[in-house]
């Protein structure tokens, strides 16, 4: 039986810069405390009229152009989001609308900054059962509409896009070979968008609050590196590989610290890591397609490597995949 691989992969980032000197007029930072404490120099930010839906419609037409795959033949499509254009209809709906992926099952996952690899492993499941034989995977979040521009403490660290894959059959011993996801919701409080007014929306009250992004930082910073080291781990364990086999660490940029902590605790070299924080920011769910397109355009990842991707994020979840490129 042939594996399940990526076929194609494919980005989308808003066109609109913001720098940290652009946010030291906003709230009380500065430069150096971001880039020091983050390793955050800049990141994107959507318009008003630029939807979670056009990025990730942007991304997936990419990796369809990649894997060759016409929008017609697409089976399934699967958007990991937690800051999609509405409750309904699916931002997943939306991108199969945009794209006449008319033929195609669509419907988003919410596993925050886990999503895409969540996404991943669950695509795979329909690919290898044989349900279906391709899947768009998307990962997409505008995540700066959840966002308190007041509060330093977390509006310089997020930013917007999208990345995408095709997963489909690959032959020989390729593609993904393992994974690993796991949840900790009795952290889910470290991280959370919460009504202002905790009053639910009622046909009555159609006016709510507008939610925000909370955070205990320094918290979510130690479970971070050690539920990254964990999954990863874990992901390698059932890959029967070992650490030394990696060639390409892919972590959920949240923090250049966190990733370095994580580096130190694996003793990957930080040269077999890959990083894009310092011009993106933390996009949650799209942080590491981005980051997977960004090494596969670079060539930092060629045939035959073995690529770890690990994530972690609210609710609490971690999750860890091993593909042989
Ligand atoms: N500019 C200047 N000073 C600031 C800023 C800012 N933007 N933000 C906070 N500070 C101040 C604080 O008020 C505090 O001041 P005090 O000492 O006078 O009280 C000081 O800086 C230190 O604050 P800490 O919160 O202790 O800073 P820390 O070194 O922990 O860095 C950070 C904070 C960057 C948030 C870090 O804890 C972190 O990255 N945590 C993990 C966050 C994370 O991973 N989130 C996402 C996970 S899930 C997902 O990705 C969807």
């Amino acid at each position: 039986m042939s594996g399940i691989g990526i076929l194609g992969v494919g980005h989308c980032v808003p066109k609109k810069v913001l720098t940290n000197h652009d946010l030291e007029k906003m709230v009380d930072t500065t430069d150096e405390w971001i880039l020091t404490r983050t390793g955050i120099k800049e990141r994107r930010i959507a318009g008003k009229h630029e939807k979670n839906s056009d990025l990730a419609t942007g991304a997936a037409r990419e990796a369809l152009k990649q894997a060759n795959l016409n929008a017609h033949d697409v089976e399934l499509i699967i958007v990991a989001t937690i800051s999609p254009d509405s409750n309904f209809p699916s931002v997943a709906c939306l991108v199969q609308k945009a794209l006449g992926a008319k033929k195609a099952a669509a419907f988003d996952i919410g596993a925050a900054c886990s999503g895409f690899l969540y996404a991943m492993t669950t695509a795979k499941q329909f690919l290898q059962s044989g349900m279906y034989q391709n899947a768009l995977v998307i990962a997409s979040e505008k995540i700066t509409s959840l966002i308190d521009w007041n509060d330093r403490s977390t509006c310089v660290l997020f930013g917007d896009g999208a990345g995408a894959c095709v997963l489909g059959p690959v032959r020989g011993k390729r593609g993904i070979i393992s994974e690993f996801m796991h949840a900790q919701g009795n952290f889910g409080d470290l991280m959370a968008v919460v009504f202002e007014d905790g009053e639910p929306l009622s046909q009555q009250n159609k006016t709510i609050a507008k939610p925000f992004v909370v955070m205990q930082g320094q918290e979510l910073f130690k479970i971070a590196v050690n539920s990254m080291a964990a999954a990863v781990e874990q992901a390698i364990k059932k890959a029967k590989l070992k650490l030394e086999d990696i060639d390409l660490v892919v972590p959920h940029q949240a923090n250049d610290r966190i990733i370095s902590a994580v580096a130190k605790k694996l003793k990957v070299p930080k040269e077999k890591i890959f990083v894009n924080i310092d011009r993106y920011g933390n996009m949650s769910a799209a942080s590491i397609a981005v980051a997977l397109y960004e090494a596969v355009v670079q060539g930092r990842i060629k045939k035959g490597d073995n690529v770890a991707l690990v994530t972690f994020g609210a609710g609490l979840v971690s999750a860890a995949n091993i593909i042989k490129w």
